[in-house]
């Protein structure tokens, strides 16, 4: 009994080591300055032309359950895919205002699926339902859905580097958008599902969370409109 006791005490000794690391190694990060000349050479792997093809694709009507969020989800997943990235689909039913029944699937995909740690950039790819007229929602979100694509694709030799530490991961969430009214209830159903779903999944090996396992993450939204303004509200996430 005091064996079992002790080896209890003794694994939660080094989950709570590995989990208090992770944090640490997670405060750790710094923002790093990029010199002119890596400046130029990041700027100098812009391609327009594919970024262009990507929003094309992306930018149709495509609230959930229909044909166009369909074609939108396999696009996106075929793109991925062909990059040679690891795909998952988080796929899942929820009721909903007007429609009832909906699937709903997050698409979250790594370069490298085995990093302990990830910085994650993320979207949203459904568009927002309108009774009286289809809407496209290019900046909400076809263009940072876009944007993350031609990332994946323009620095596919930069990221083919294997990180065991810490790596890059892309979440498409899906249903963010409200149905009929924006609340608790009917809104961001694929990060409500999915911050729930990594809050549950524990990993032994590491000692987290696969929620904890996200060091940073950055949601792209709202994004392609001329001049935009990047405001800092968050003393904690300052500086970034
Ligand atoms: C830019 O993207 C287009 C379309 O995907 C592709 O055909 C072309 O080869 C790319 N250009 C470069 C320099 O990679």
């Amino acid at each position: 009994m005091l064996n079992y006791l002790s080896l209890i005490t003794f694994l939660s000794i080094l989950f709570l080591n590995n989990a208090a690391q992770i944090k640490e190694l997670q405060n750790a990060h710094n923002a790093n300055t990029l010199t002119t000349n890596q400046l130029k050479y990041v700027a100098g792997l812009t391609n327009t032309t594919n970024f262009n093809d990507l929003l094309d694709n992306i930018c149709i009507p495509r609230v959930v359950g229909t044909d166009g969020h369909n074609k939108v989800h396999d696009y996106i997943v075929n793109q991925l895919e062909g990059l040679g990235w690891h795909v998952e689909v988080d796929s899942f039913h929820e009721r909903t205002p007007i429609f009832g029944d909906l699937q709903f699937r997050n698409i979250i995909a790594t370069p490298n699926s085995k990093a302990d740690r990830y910085l994650t950039l993320s979207c949203h790819y459904d568009s927002k339902y309108f009774k009286e007229f289809d809407f496209e929602g290019a900046t909400d979100s076809a263009v940072p859905c876009a944007l993350l694509l031609n990332l994946a694709t323009v620095m596919k030799k930069e990221l083919a580097e294997q990180r065991n530490d810490v790596d890059l991961k892309f979440i498409f969430f899906d249903g963010e958008e409200a149905f009929e009214h924006w609340g608790p209830r009917d809104s961001i159903y694929g990060a409500r599902h999915l911050a729930a779903k990594y809050e549950n999944e524990f990993e032994k090996s590491l000692g987290a969370t696969n929620l904890e396992r996200i060091d940073v993450l950055v949601l792209l939204d709202l994004l392609g409109a001329p001049n935009p303004r990047f405001v800092s509200y968050f003393r904690d996430t300052a500086k970034w």
